[in-house]
């Protein structure tokens, strides 16, 4: 089995791990702490590196790197982490759930396709680019490099969505429309227009309504008797 040494630390480096190993894609050689002074020597059983130490233990031929950060910073952090990784020159892996159905796309490198993602054919996904569980990219959409689409997203077909962009939980991206490089699309929004560079589409707190009530009644609260329609 090919080695991979996962590059960055936290939650999304430990699902990185627990995903590699659940679906037996790579050997995981070592975690490589990312700007981070890291005393532990293991982490889940696994040797620690330093990045500058890598070149030390990594056979670049044969193994394998993966950028592990989520979308904090806008992808910021991800993306100057896999520059620096391909400037070294690693090759980094992409890793595909068994689950997921991509129909032959086109998908770049340290791209991360989560359980029960459903790519339509002749779609593209570019470097650097995380699809999270259940999201679904339609017929002959692009999203660009550095991406992050979360789960359950979806981007309809002939979408465009620019490099670095995120894309949030239970969205809805209409068909041909375009979403610019840099842009936040917040949870559960509808985009159908296109939107430029640099913008964040929301839904207004507005519309949701909380109400808090005594103990006593909440159970009175939810009976399918009372279902008004
Ligand atoms: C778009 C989103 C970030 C806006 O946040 P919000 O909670 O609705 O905040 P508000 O609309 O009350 O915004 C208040 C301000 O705080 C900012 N803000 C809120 N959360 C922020 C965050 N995490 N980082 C930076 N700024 C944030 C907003 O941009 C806004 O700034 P502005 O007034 O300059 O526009 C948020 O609605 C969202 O969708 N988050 C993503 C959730 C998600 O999909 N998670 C996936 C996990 S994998």
């Amino acid at each position: 089995m090919k080695k991979i040494y996962i590059v960055g630390w936290g939650p999304t480096a430990d699902e990185v791990w627990y995903f590699i190993k659940k679906y037996e894609l790579y050997e995981v050689a070592g975690f490589v702490q990312y700007k981070r002074d890291i005393t532990e020597k293991t982490h889940n059983g696994v040797a620690v590196y330093a990045l500058e130490e890598l070149d030390e233990v990594i056979n670049p031929e044969e193994d394998y790197v993966f950028a592990a950060m989520f979308w904090d910073r806008l992808n910021d952090i991800r993306r100057i982490l896999f520059e620096e990784l391909k400037t070294k020159g690693y090759r980094c892996a992409t890793l595909v759930s068994p689950s997921a159905d991509t129909n032959g796309a086109s998908i770049g490198e340290n791209c991360w396709i989560q359980d029960n993602v459903y790519i339509k054919p002749f779609a593209q996904i570019d470097d650097n680019t995380y699809l999270d569980t259940g999201s679904f990219i339609g017929l002959n959409s692009v999203v660009g490099k550095h991406c992050y689409i979360a789960g359950k997203a979806l981007v309809a077909g002939f979408c465009r969505i620019g490099d670095q962009s995120f894309v949030g939980l239970n969205s809805t991206v209409f068909d041909h429309t375009e979403v610019g490089s840099l842009c936040v699309v917040g949870a559960t929004t509808g985009v159908k227009r296109n939107i430029p560079d640099c913008s964040v589409v929301k839904i207004s707190g507005d519309n949701t309504v909380v109400k808090t009530y005594a103990k006593e009644v909440m159970t009175d609260k939810l009976v399918a008797a009372h279902n008004i329609r």
